[in-house]
């Protein structure tokens, strides 16, 4: 038997945008420490070989921050903060639910336009 693949990829996003920009972004001194209580929760839990946390850059939704978007499934949750994580790893993680009221509004986060249909739209 192989090694396991991760069940789930879970990409926090840890951008800050630079003091005095107005621009808003998901990291700043009130939400600074959620990449680390996320992966400390997956590690007390002892699930963290099998759900890897992720800091990844700016996902374009900086409106709607904190976001982190859950794989698979391109669960995009917004607004995030500590508890708000913890019951997500404990209802969508572990418990296989996604959790609807912390998820991104449909209207941030539609339907994906599909690489082909992009390149038809620009005429490639
Ligand atoms: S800064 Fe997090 S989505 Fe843009």
């Amino acid at each position: 038997m192989g090694i396991p693949q991760p069940a789930f990829y879970i990409f926090k996003c840890e951008q800050a945008s630079p003091p005095g920009m107005p621009k808003p972004s998901c990291v700043n001194p009130q939400t600074q420490d959620l990449f680390q209580h996320l992966a400390q929760t997956l590690m007390q839990k002892g699930i963290i070989g099998t759900v890897q946390p992720i800091r990844t850059g700016c996902l374009n939704r900086c409106n709607a921050g904190p976001v982190m978007l859950v794989e698979p499934g391109h669960v995009m949750y917004c607004n995030l903060t500590k508890e708000k994580i913890s019951e997500i790893i404990d209802r969508h993680i572990i418990g296989g639910e996604v959790v609807k009221e912390y998820v991104i509004p449909a209207e941030l986060w539609d339907a994906p336009i599909t690489p082909d249909a992009m390149m038809k739209q620009m005429g490639r």
